[in-house]
């Protein structure tokens, strides 16, 4: 037998239909917001993601040669794609563009419980606004989203990367030097970004403040003792999420998220339940169209690990209503079989949803076969019913029957 690659999964009826689902549900979401859907390759080239993330990112992704000698990878996320086809054909659009998606990403990760190689980002991106309403507007989706799929253990930590970028600096480590520390602030290394720290020259007095500043959390207060834009910035943004009714959120100035393109708001959600892989989504301000060729805008977005969120919402045992089959069409013996074709496609062109007997059982199996497949009603054709134009209806978990006219039939169970 071939197994399939580590990291992946597949996925029977059952799940899918939890799965799209809440697809859908995250799709409404997000065009009752404003936002349109939009679709990039599965591959790209290398390049998109080592100009964005580095030389470094090749030992995450699964990269490769193609036949014609190009370095292509499988995406690991959809920002950088999204950035190069506005950067290569979105520009004239009017703005602020505000654009959903939805779809697989490959991360060559060691596997463990919600961390897989391949899964599924549900995002989105709004590219050409500056202000504090777009991001609120941004983390106001993800916010609307999580609350509309029913899960209630969450929490929204907004911070700021400019506070830690504005600290460095005054400490003397300014722009790209402060990648590597702020990388190990984000992972809550502490030793060893105090160690960078330290060989970047700082004295002992800056590295505590910048470790004291990332374990700062709590309501928007906490951000009192502190001057400067980015806190008035953080400020407002909060102010936006609260008049849209979102009161779980929290300030987090260890919200780092360690990529060089984030450039001011940044924010986190979590499910606790969910233990080591609990971040269900990540997102943030950012700037990379000019790295791709085209002019310096303002971006701003977040990505829903969706897979996560499914677990999450499995541990709080969240149901969603199934899809149920209406009627399972059962003919008996061979002059009715035509008929129940006939039947189940008149059934389905109304959209009635309707299985039928391909497998030329006798009635007892085809009354399993219904139950089986959960169906509401079988729908029994034999000779008698031809004769009468008519079929007997059986309510499957009553056991009641009757008799129904062909021509009522689409009415009857319509209503
Ligand atoms: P990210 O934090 O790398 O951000 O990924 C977003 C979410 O994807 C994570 O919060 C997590 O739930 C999920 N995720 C990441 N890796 C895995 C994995 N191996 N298995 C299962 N789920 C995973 C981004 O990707 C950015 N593009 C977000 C963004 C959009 N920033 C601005 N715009």
């Amino acid at each position: 037998m071939i197994q399939r690659p580590r990291g992946t999964r597949d996925f029977g009826p059952e799940e899918m239909e939890v799965r799209r689902f809440f697809e859908g549900m995250m799709r409404q979401e997000a065009v009752l917001h404003g936002f349109r859907e939009i679709s990039t390759p599965i591959f790209e080239h290398t390049e998109l993601f080592t100009l964005k993330s580095g030389p470094g990112v090749i030992e995450e992704i699964y990269s490769f040669k193609d036949k014609g000698d190009r370095e292509i990878c499988l995406r690991p996320e959809l920002t950088a794609s999204v950035i190069r086809f506005f950067v290569n054909d979105l520009t004239t659009l009017p703005r602020p563009l505000k654009m959903f998606y939805f779809g697989q990403c490959f991360r060559y990760e060691r596997p463990q419980a919600g961390r897989y190689r391949e899964f599924f980002q549900f995002g989105a991106e709004i590219i050409g606004s500056p202000t504090p309403e777009t991001d609120a507007e941004a983390i106001g989706l993800a916010a609307a989203i999580l609350e509309r799929t029913g899960l209630k253990d969450y929490r929204i930590r907004i911070g700021h990367i400019g506070i830690l970028r504005e600290l460095l600096a005054k400490a003397g480590v300014p722009g790209d030097n402060a990648l590597p520390i702020l990388q190990k602030l984000d992972k809550k290394s502490y030793p060893e970004a105090e160690e960078l720290m330290a060989q970047a020259g700082m004295g002992v007095i800056d590295i505590a403040k910048i470790i004291e500043t990332t374990k700062i959390t709590g309501p928007v207060s906490v951000l009192d003792s502190y001057d400067g834009q980015a806190r008035d910035y953080i400020r407002q943004v909060c102010d936006v999420l609260v008049a849209m009714g979102f009161s779980n959120i929290s300030v987090d100035l260890g919200v780092v998220r360690g990529l060089a393109y984030y450039t001011g708001m940044v924010f986190e959600v979590d499910a606790p339940k969910l233990g080591a892989e609990k971040q269900i989504c990540g997102g943030g301000s950012y700037s990379l169209s000019e790295l791709f060729g085209g002019e310096k805008v303002f971006s701003t977005g977040f990505a829903i690990g969706f897979d996560r969120t499914l677990l999450a919402l499995q541990t709080e045992g969240v149901e969603f209503p199934q899809p149920k089959l209406t009627a399972y069409v059962v003919p008996v013996g061979d002059t009715a079989r035509e008929k129940a074709f006939q039947i189940a496609s008149e059934l389905r062109r109304a959209g009635i949803s309707a299985d039928v007997d391909i497998m030329r059982r006798n009635i007892g199996k085809n009354l399993k076969s219904a139950d089986s497949a959960k169906a509401r009603y079988a729908l029994i054709i034999g000779d008698k019913e031809l004769e009468n134009c008519s079929v007997t209806l059986r309510d499957l978990s009553s056991g009641e029957q009757q008799s129904i006219a062909f021509a009522d039939l689409v009415q009857k169970l319509k209503d």
